[in-house]
């Protein structure tokens, strides 16, 4: 795509609802457009938008293989509430092995070295081999979400992973997710009922207390600037 069709292209959407910016990409990208779902709260939002626009659009997640039983659970009542599956992609068995083997499986508490090591194998590495099959993917992120998400836009373009991506909640509030998720009877991760408003692995999540930041219970011992797993690098 020319440089100039693309600004073009990104901010035409730039103030678009979630559902039109769904509509115009989902068919124009067919087969080579997916959500990433980690199961949190905006990703079942943004799964039931989907799936009633394209009922076989691609959905993927990524098994760290560290993930809360809840998050399994969720996982499979949203396979039911569908009847469809969803693409689970796992890290690579050898990297795993070498890390854990050298490393010891709670590396990650250690040092930042470690935790980001540990991302980049369990997440990063899997997510890149996603994103070599698609053009745009969509995520759940959301500009409240943390300090280190308020430029969040809705049609960005990826220069780390070099593709579109798609935030279409990027100006939604915690509330309007939570209202979405009531009023269609979504299922929806347990540990948000428990204090949790963020989920990722187990080992690197904890609840919040009232009033605590969303990610504070996130990598919870790093400070808040660290707090990127690289899913989602930022140039700023
Ligand atoms: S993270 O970078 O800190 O892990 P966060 O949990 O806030 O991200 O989720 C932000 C978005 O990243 C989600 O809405 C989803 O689109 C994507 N995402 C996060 N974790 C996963 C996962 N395990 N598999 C697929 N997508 C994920
Ligand atoms: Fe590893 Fe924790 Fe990152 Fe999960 S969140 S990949 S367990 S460091």
């Amino acid at each position: 795509m020319e440089k100039k069709e693309l600004e073009n292209l990104l901010s035409s959407f730039k103030e678009s609802p979630a559902e039109e910016l769904l509509r115009f990409f989902l068919p124009a990208y067919r087969g080579k457009i997916a959500l990433a779902s980690s199961f949190s709260g905006e990703d079942q939002v943004l799964t039931d938008l989907i799936l009633k626009i394209d009922a076989e659009a691609r959905i993927f997640t990524i098994d760290t293989g560290r993930l809360p039983e809840e998050t399994y659970a969720v996982i499979t009542e949203t396979m039911e509430r569908y009847g469809r599956g969803f693409e689970v992609y796992f890290p690579e068995t050898t990297a795993v092995e070498a890390m854990v083997s050298s490393l010891g499986p709670n590396l990650f508490y250690k040092s930042l070295e470690n935790r980001k090591r540990c991302c980049e194998v369990r997440k990063i590495k899997p997510l890149a081999r996603v994103l070599q099959t698609l053009e745009v993917w969509i995520t759940g992120l959301r500009k409240g979400q943390a300090v280190t998400r308020q430029e969040v836009q809705k049609v960005e373009w990826d220069e780390t992973n070099k593709l579109l991506k798609l935030n279409p909640l990027a100006d939604w509030t915690e509330e309007q997710v939570w209202r979405y998720i009531r009023t269609h009877q979504l299922p929806y991760n347990k540990l948000h009922d428990r204090g949790y408003p963020s989920i990722g692995c187990a080992p690197c999540t904890r609840a919040v207390k009232p009033g605590e930041d969303i990610r504070a219970g996130r990598w919870w011992w790093e400070a808040p600037e660290h707090k990127e797993c690289g899913l989602h690098y930022r140039d700023r």
